[in-house]
């Protein structure tokens, strides 16, 4: 570790920072730029209808409520195969989450290869969701359930996690856990094991769909930003949802959009959920190490995209107004295509808790980096 210096986040400080209330009316405005448009179920049932996590879940997707839960713990959790775990839904979840987090973590550089899979993974699976494509697609756990992982190009990077997913399916279904689920909540997992991550609220119920999801609904690094604003507008995501969610590549590494700089990542850290991503982007040249996707630098330079891009690039500043931004977009996201929305359970409280300090990595060699990233399958690059 060449850096030593303990970098300490605005969680801790917030009473202490003196722009705080600037920090916080900057949040609510970035955050609160989504499409509010109804999804699912949500689309036609009454509000008389509606189950109180229902109700909670659509003001969430109209930007009603804290789409962070950090204060929402799990007290006195009790031990697997108990009648009192029986009792509570989110009790094998916490179980799920320990045993997911305690494998995402990397002792030097915040969190893992396995991390990074499971954020990329929870979007490929939900965004494959397309308001054309009947109904399939969307997070129902058809990536893993149709072996789209296994035989898709666009899902290149993603079959040792897909594994591991099938795995923990194999190891939790007793439990009544679906796939969709387990997709879901582990992209949750990852973010918030991730160094500065958001609790993003988390929700489980939905079904399983094993039928394949539709093709040409996911996003390409070649594509501009018209091509990206319109497939995602398709998806009930905005334009300020779209730069909020794609600075998920936070914590990404490519590993065959560029195969002779294999394992490089999207910005200096890829252990920790810092704005630096989106800085990074934005600066001509350099740093040397990282790999700059077309698709982003598009979305930095649109007209449509820029303001919201250049509200996410302060480090100290833009931290809280992204998360909060990043977790509303996606918890709108883990949602399309379910289509029972009004059932499903809150287990926010299961998740581990956020970690607002972490020891910067941005000094790093690449080669310490990527050790601990296993080699990807052998599959063929396009694009
Ligand atoms: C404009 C839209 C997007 C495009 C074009 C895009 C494209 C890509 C590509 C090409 C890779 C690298 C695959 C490889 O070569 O190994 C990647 C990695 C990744 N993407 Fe995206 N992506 C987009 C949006 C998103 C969103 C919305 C999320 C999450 C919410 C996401 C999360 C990730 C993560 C975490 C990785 C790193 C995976 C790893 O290191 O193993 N991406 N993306």
């Amino acid at each position: 570790m060449k850096t030593a210096a303990l970098i300490v986040f605005a969680g801790r400080l917030a009473s202490a920072f003196p722009g705080m209330r600037e920090l916080k009316s900057r949040a609510a405005g970035l955050e609160s730029r989504g499409t509010n448009e109804m999804i699912g179920d949500l689309l036609t049932l009454p509000d008389d209808k509606l189950t109180p996590t229902g109700a909670q879940i659509k003001a969430l997707l109209s930007g009603k409520d804290q789409p962070e839960g950090s204060l929402d713990v799990y007290l006195g959790v009790p031990a697997k195969d108990t009648p009192e775990c029986k009792a509570d839904t989110c009790c094998i979840w916490k179980h799920i989450a320990d045993d997911m987090s305690s494998k995402m973590k990397d002792s030097i550089a915040g969190c893992n290869s396995l991390a990074r899979q499971c954020v990329r993974l929870g979007f490929h699976d939900a965004g494959s969701f397309s308001k054309n494509a009947g109904s399939t697609g969307g997070a129902t756990g058809h990536t893993v359930l149709a072996r789209e992982c296994y035989d898709r190009p666009i899902n290149r990077g993603l079959p040792s996690v897909c594994d591991q997913m099938t795995a923990w399916h194999e190891q939790y279904k007793q439990y009544g856990v679906s796939m969709a689920d387990l997709i879901q909540f582990a992209a949750n997992v990852a973010t918030v094991t991730c160094p500065l991550g958001p609790r993003v609220r988390s929700f489980v119920g939905r079904k399983d769909n094993p039928a394949p999801g539709p093709e040409n609904t996911l996003p390409q690094p070649t594509q501009n930003a018209d091509e990206l604003i319109n497939l995602f507008a398709d998806k009930t995501i905005s334009p300020d949802e779209l730069v909020a969610l794609v600075g998920a590549h936070t914590t990404a590494t490519q590993h065959f959009f560029d195969q002779r700089r294999a394992g490089s990542p999207l910005d200096t850290t890829p252990g920790v959920w810092d704005v630096r991503f989106y800085g990074q982007v934005r600066q001509p040249i350099g740093p040397a190490m990282i790999t700059k996707f077309p698709s982003d630098v598009a979305l930095s330079q649109d007209s449509r995209t820029r303001g919201t891009w250049d509200g996410f690039t302060g480090v100290i500043t833009s931290q809280l107004p992204w998360n909060l931004a990043y977790a509303r977009a996606y918890i709108r996201l883990s949602m399309l295509g379910v289509n029972n929305i009004n059932e499903l359970q809150e287990c926010t409280k299961a998740l581990p808790s956020r970690l607002d300090s972490f020891l910067p990595t941005d000094k790093l060699d690449f080669e310490l980096l990527s050790k601990n990233d296993p080699p990807r399958e052998n599959m063929t690059a396009s694009g």
